[in-house]
């Protein structure tokens, strides 16, 4: 860092991009095991922001990973690297005044507390998208858990990789309760009061 002079006060102003999107930015940081609906919670929550004139980012773990994060793995360094990265790129599209998702399984508090303090903790609202294990097994979109539960995948979360709740979220949804739309239409409540520009 010696030698690097970043310019960020130099800028033009989050709020004056803010103001010109007519709309306030945030990060909603989506938390759940893989197959629990996150990615598709957060495509149907994009159409639904954009329907009502909001834009939005949508930044998830296996697009993350085809690109910018494709040198990396599943251990617990790789992973808290991988949310670091994309912490640190959510964070340019709220200070564009962007309404920026992410979409990551963030198995640990430590990996969520460290997304936390890079986006600023009144910025970061963390969402908990609940669905068990056995669900997530069962739905088994993407028939990684069959391949994990073979031995095929090592690190697996909630497997022989750890998944930890989130304790305190912003709001949660719960999959196997609700439905998509039930689901989208409680998270877009809450986020509209957020984002909505008086
Ligand atoms: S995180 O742990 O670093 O937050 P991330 O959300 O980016 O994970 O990536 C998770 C996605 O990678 C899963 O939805 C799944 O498609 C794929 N994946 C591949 N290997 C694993 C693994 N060992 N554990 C969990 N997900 C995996």
């Amino acid at each position: 860092m010696e030698n690097i002079h970043p310019i960020f006060d130099t800028v033009l102003q989050r709020e004056e991009k803010e103001a010109l999107l007519r709309q306030k930015s945030v990060v909603l940081w989506m938390v759940g095991l893989s197959g629990s609906g996150k990615s598709t919670i957060a495509r149907a929550l994009e159409r639904k922001l954009h329907a009502e004139g909001y834009l939005s980012q949508l930044l998830d773990g296996d697009n993350m990973r085809s690109g910018i994060n494709s040198n990396l793995g599943f251990s617990e360094a790789d992973r808290a690297e991988n949310l670091r990265r994309s912490a640190e790129t959510a964070k340019l599209f709220l200070h564009c005044g962007v309404i920026t998702i992410c979409s990551f399984i963030s198995p640990t508090a430590k990996v969520r507390e460290q997304a936390r303090q890079i986006i600023g903790a009144p910025d970061f609202l963390e969402l908990s998208v609940k669905c068990s294990f056995e669900a997530c097994a069962r739905r088994d979109v993407k028939g990684l858990y069959k391949k994990a539960l073979r031995g095929e995948i090592k690190n697996f979360t909630g497997l022989d990789a750890p998944f930890e709740l989130s304790e305190h979220p912003w709001l949660e949804v719960d999959t196997e309760e609700q439905s998509l739309e039930e689901s989208v239409e409680t998270i877009y409540r809450q986020l509209s009061i957020r984002i909505r520009r008086n």
